[in-house]
């Protein structure tokens, strides 16, 4: 469960401050997926990368489960971060030089040394990944041998690797065509399912929003019109 509670974020800009987030709540259970959508510069990615704990909010709380993470010291925050949250930026950034499957493994060595399961398990657990997003046949192909929509699936199978209750996306599909882009979409929402993971999804593209949990509008960093769909209930957690 991620529950933002009247967060606000501004950054410096000339003499003054913009405001990027303005007194922002929502909550996201497990197995649910919320879209965030909006127009260009109303806040989305700045509301990510507060729920991601990488920008601290000016005020207002930042709850993973029960824990504060605006609270949380900057070592204390990264392993909420590592242990907790899965990020999907729009830009893959996968290391050139490694394989899929490699993406995937590195993310054990940035654990703390006595919390690195065996290096076998790893591997096992990122073959897993990768037949689950559908690249059982890739998995040894570095990012260039991929295509976009497969390097799409990488990034998503390694924001996986440490099982966050958290997933925050932003823009999956900008690079993507319509369909390869739906298929990406598909994947989030059944990974979503799968793995009961609290889903964030950024999105431009309202065509995917009618799939969606919930869905919440922002404009000028508030939140200008929500729905939540109570029909849709939260997978046993
Ligand atoms: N690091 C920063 N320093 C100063 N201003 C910033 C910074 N990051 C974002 N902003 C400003 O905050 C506002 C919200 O930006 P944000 O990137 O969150 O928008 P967005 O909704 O994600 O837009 P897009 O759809 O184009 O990705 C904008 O006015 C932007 O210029
Ligand atoms: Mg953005």
């Amino acid at each position: 469960m991620i529950h933002l509670d009247d967060v606000t974020l501004t950054f410096p800009d000339g003499d003054g401050r913009v405001t990027a987030v303005n007194h922002v709540s929502l909550s996201a259970r497990p197995g649910t997926v919320t879209g965030i959508t909006g127009p260009s510069g109303s806040g989305k990615s700045s509301l990510l990368a507060v729920a991601a704990t990488l920008i601290r909010p000016d005020s207002g709380r930042v709850l993973i489960d029960d824990v504060d993470a605006a609270q949380l010291s900057a070592t204390a925050a990264t392993e909420l971060r590592r242990d907790a949250i899965g990020i999907v930026f729009q830009q893959a950034n996968l290391l050139p030089s490694l394989t899929a499957l490699e993406q995937l493994a590195v993310m054990n060595e940035l654990g703390a040394p006595h919390s690195r399961p065996h290096r076998s398990a790893v591997k096992e657990h990122a073959r897993e990944l990768l037949g689950s997003v559908g690249l059982a046949d890739q998995m040894n192909k570095r990012p260039h041998q991929l295509s976009g929509g497969q390097r799409q699936r990488v990034n998503i199978a390694r924001a996986l690797m440490n099982d966050p209750k958290v997933l925050l996306v932003d823009e999956p599909t900008s690079a993507l065509d319509q369909e390869r882009g739906a298929s990406i979409i598909d994947l989030i929402l059944r990974l979503t399912d799968e793995r009961n993971t609290s889903t964030l999804l950024v999105t431009h593209d309202l065509v995917h929003l009618p799939r969606m949990h919930a869905v919440m509008n922002m404009v000028d960093g508030g939140l200008d019109s929500v729905r939540t769909d109570a029909v849709v209930s939260a997978s046993a957690s």
